[in-house]
């Protein structure tokens, strides 16, 4: 497929490497077959004709994907970072030139440059807000409080967005439906745990190229993010040390067999550290002072405040680019920290973030979030709406008949039963 944009504006790294960007979204489009049948049939039945959307998210070949799906259902969308470090230069070139689909993004931006990209965002005047984090949401809230009324409404793809989302709600400042996307079956069993899981550990490689076994590998968080890491760090022969705050986890971690400890007890055992909280400052100076020499620090949370790095970079006497995304941190003491991928989303700076076949998934939540925000348009309460548990049903449905896999359905006798209380003991 070829497009030309009719507005040719976009801002990207480098144009040129739109034909290595085609390729290798084509290439991530063989492992999402979920996704392929929704922009097929958004195609036909257009069920965003007239929607001005913006998408905020991580610009990958799995997001090229789901751009193509809202452009194929009519909507008018355009796409942003979701983080500085996350875009992949060459698929933003390939959605401006082939597919016609204006991409605000590119691999390194500062902050600064972020936040103008959000206002470029809000400028489109979006009705839909595929967000990733809620930072185009929360600015619509704190600076464009008079577009509200052309939002139908937003869909939230990640854990700490949706925490935002509540936060908000609580405060009543939002004052329109939100799908949370995160909370869908079919999005964070297989997204948070197996994506994360996956690509956190390619990105720890990546950027250090070290043999993950015999090491002792720090997880701070078990939520379903934290579980993915320690169970694939386990299967890679690693020690694994969970670190909590909740005790229900704590004692789930605990049972799926890993040593659980507060931080304090940790730092000076790890090899290497890995948050994923959703909090700040889980790693802090009081632990930087006792790690081993040569300890690695990196995050697979959501934003780069896991780890205190504004206070390492006041006391490292010296810091260096050791490897590409890789820094290191002299301390006073002589003793070294390392730093991987700035403390940011390391699967996503060093690595090329979650595999296509989850990201299918949560894609195909967020594709049919925007349609279902459509369809019920001045219908939701203000507030935050689960995805209907017959879109995750149907898109779990898509997903096995795509892998092959057929399964059990219950006889007349079972259905009866299960929906029966008469028959006891
Ligand atoms: N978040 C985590 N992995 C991702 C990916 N591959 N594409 C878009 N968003 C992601």
């Amino acid at each position: 497929m070829t497009a030309t944009l009719t507005k040719p504006e976009y801002e990207i790294k480098d144009i040129a490497l739109a034909p290595q960007g085609k390729k290798r979204i084509e290439w991530a489009g063989r492992e999402m077959p979920v996704l392929r049948q929704i922009q097929e049939r958004f195609a036909k039945e257009k069920p965003l004709a007239g929607i001005r959307l913006v998408a905020c998210c991580h610009v990958t070949t799995e997001t090229a994907h789901l751009a193509i799906a809202l452009k194929n259902a009519g909507a008018d969308a355009i796409l942003i970072a979701s983080n500085p470090l996350s875009t992949q230069d060459d698929v933003a070139a390939s959605l401006v030139v082939d597919y016609g689909i204006p991409v605000f993004a590119f691999k390194g931006e500062d902050n600064a440059t972020y936040h103008r990209h959000v206002q470029i965002a809000l400028d489109h005047r979006p009705n839909i807000i595929i967000d990733d984090g809620s930072d185009v949401t929360a600015t619509l809230i704190k600076e464009r409080q008079d577009q509200i009324s052309e939002i139908i409404g937003t869909t939230e793809e990640t854990t700490t967005g949706i925490v935002r989302l509540m936060a908000m709600f609580r405060d009543g400042v939002l004052t329109f439906p939100a799908v949370n996307v995160n909370d869908a079956d079919t999005k964070h069993f297989f997204d948070n745990r197996y994506g994360t899981g996956q690509s956190t550990l390619d990105g720890v490689v990546r950027a250090t190229n070290i043999l993950l076994a015999g090491k002792n590998i720090v997880v701070a968080g078990y939520g379903w993010c934290g579980k993915g890491v320690a169970m694939r760090a386990k299967g890679m022969g690693a020690n694994v040390i969970v670190t909590e705050i909740n005790p229900t986890r704590a004692i789930e971690a605990v049972m799926d067999g890993f040593r659980v400890m507060p931080m304090a007890e940790a730092a000076p055992q790890g090899d290497i550290f890995i948050t994923v909280t959703g909090n700040k400052h889980v790693i802090r100076p009081e632990h930087f002072d006792v790690m081993k020499d040569g300890a690695m620090v990196c995050n697979s949370g959501h934003f780069d405040l896991e780890i205190d790095l504004t206070s390492l970079g006041a006391t490292a006497t010296e810091v260096r680019e050791a490897r590409n995304f890789t820094q290191e941190y002299k301390l006073p003491s002589g003793k070294s920290v390392i730093v991987l991928g700035e403390g940011r989303l390391i699967n996503l700076a060093a690595a090329e973030g979650h595999p296509s076949a989850v990201m299918d998934m949560s894609f195909a939540n967020q594709a049919m979030a925007c349609e279902y925000l459509v369809k019920n348009k001045g219908n939701l309460e203000p507030g935050i709406h689960s995805i209907p548990v017959e879109v995750d049903q149907e898109i779990a449905r898509l997903k096995l008949a795509a892998m092959g896999i057929t399964i059990d359905s219950l006889t007349a006798d079972q259905e009866e039963y299960i929906n029966s209380w008469t028959v006891g003991t």
